[in-house]
Formats: C-alpha cells, structure tokens, sequence
C-alpha cells in the first residue's frame, strides 16, 4: 500500500534519514521502531506530506506521492495523529469529532437555505457517526466534557477517533501509547486492532512501548541512524545483535 523507496533528508549536515526502504503492506499493522533521533518521525513527516524528501519516492497504491501536500494526500485515504495531540481545547469531545469530516453541505450559507431537509439528514448522520466514534472508544461518558479538560490518554484516543471521522484507510500513529496509562493503553490498542480487522484499516505505528509494539505489530521496521536494520516479526528482531546494540549503543551525535 505504501512503499518507502530509498528516501534520504537531511537538516543542515545532519542525515536524519539516509537510504530508507521498506513497505507497510495494505491491511498490517506495521510497527515502526528505533532508538531517539533514529529519523522515524521525519519519516512519517515526508510519508504524509509535511516534508519533502531530498531524493527517494514514496509510493501510495503504486503512484508517487513524495512531496504532494497533506490534504491530497487526506482525500487519498492517508491519514496521521501526531506525537503531540491536537485537540480544540475549548470545545467539547463531541464537538471535536463533529469538525473533521469536510465539505458537509451545512458550510454553505445558500445552500443550506435551498437544501434544508438534506442538511439535517447528513446533520443526522454525522450525529450518529459521532456517536458510534464514542462508543467504539469508549470515550461516551466524556463526550460533553471540554477536550482541553481530559486525560492525556483520552487525548490520544480522541486522536484516533478524528482518523474514524474520515474515510481513511492507511493511519500513520506517532507514538499514541506515550503518556497512556495501562487502563486506557488497552483500550488503545483493542480499538487499533478492532480497526485494522473489522474495518479493515491499515497502520503504521511508531511506537516506544515494547508490549505495545509486540502485542499488535506484525512486521516492526527497525530504524537507526535513518535507515532500516532490521524487520521482521517482533521476536526475531529482538533477537537480532544489531538492533540489541543500535538501542544499547545509542546514536553517536
Ligand atoms: N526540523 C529539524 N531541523 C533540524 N534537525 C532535525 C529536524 N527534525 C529532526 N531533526 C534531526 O533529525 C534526526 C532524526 O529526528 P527524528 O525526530 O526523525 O527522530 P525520531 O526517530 O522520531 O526520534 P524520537 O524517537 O526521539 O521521536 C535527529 O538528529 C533530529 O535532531
Ligand atoms: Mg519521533
């Protein structure tokens, strides 16, 4: 679905990522890992539009989609969190899931006029995709509670239920167990592995959290100094020598 092809960026004389390949295969969640500063979050950056590569393609469904910018690339079904939640902290969690599906009818003043019954049906509609987002995550009991007023786990999860807003198909997660206690990390991953089974999306998941990675991630990319080492099923590359010292070693600077 997504092939990475020999991509390499650079800041200033720092490599941050340097003959990088590897494919996250349509309907797997590929798991994405590497110690700090090993180049995954440029990565993703350049996979979803928000840096263009110095050279290399990224191919989408087997079209080259380096450097097309991040809304194209949303139109296509490719979809990210960040790192950082980006909540609209005034509004509440139900609000927030209401504002991401784009060009509804209601936006358009003349329109809503003309076409007031077909506004209210896809009101409607999008009123009840909320609600199942709500369930799904298990977020119902906060849905009038002000985002900026949630856990950090619910914020990641609030995260997630944005990308179950739109049509998306392949997610790219920034590392949405960071922060997440245990109670809500399950939730977290039920729902990532509900999505990739019963609604068929594909993943790629940077992630720090081991048990995370080795409980939903089949194959894991490992990078270091910005290429692969490594991949394969997280058993066999934990075993692996190289990856064992990139994480030990660290990153010479
Ligand atoms: N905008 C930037 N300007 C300059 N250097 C950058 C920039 N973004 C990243 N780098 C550098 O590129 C390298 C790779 O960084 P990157 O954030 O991609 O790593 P990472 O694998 O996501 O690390 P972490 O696990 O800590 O999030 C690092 O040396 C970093 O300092
Ligand atoms: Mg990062």
């Amino acid at each position: 679905m997504i092939q990475v092809d020999n991509i390499a960026k650079s800041f200033g004389g720092i490599k941050a990522v340097d003959a990088c390949s590897f494919e996250v295969a349509e309907g797997s969640i590929t798991g994405l890992i590497g110690p700090n500063g090993a180049g995954k979050s440029t990565l993703f950056n350049i996979v979803t539009g928000f840096l263009k590569p110095d050279s290399g393609r990224i191919l989408l469904d087997g079209d080259n989609v380096a450097g097309v910018p991040p809304e194209q690339l949303f139109h296509r079904g490719l979809v990210r969190t960040f790192q950082t939640p980006h909540e609209f902290s005034r509004m509440t969690v139900r609000e927030n899931l209401m504002l991401v599906p784009a060009g509804q009818r209601g936006e358009n003043l003349l329109q809503s006029w003309l076409r007031w019954a077909r506004v209210k049906d896809q009101e409607r509609q999008l009123l009840d995709q909320v609600d199942d987002v709500l369930a799904f995550l298990n977020l119902d009991h906060i849905a009038d509670t002000l985002a900026g007023n949630i856990s950090g786990g619910q914020k990641k999860l609030l995260e997630l239920g944005r990308t179950m807003m739109t049509d998306a198909r392949v997610v790219l997660l920034d590392e949405p167990g960071a922060g997440v206690n245990r109670t809500l990390l399950a939730t977290l991953a039920d729902a990532i592995t509900r999505l990739n089974r019963e609604r068929g999306y594909t993943f790629c998941v940077i992630e720090h959290d081991m048990d995370l990675v080795a409980q939903l991630c089949a194959p894991v990319i490992v990078m270091a100094n910005g290429s692969v080492i490594a991949q394969g099923d997280f058993d066999t590359i934990r075993r692996n020598p190289q990856v064992i010292d990139a994480y030990l070693g660290g990153v010479p600077a």
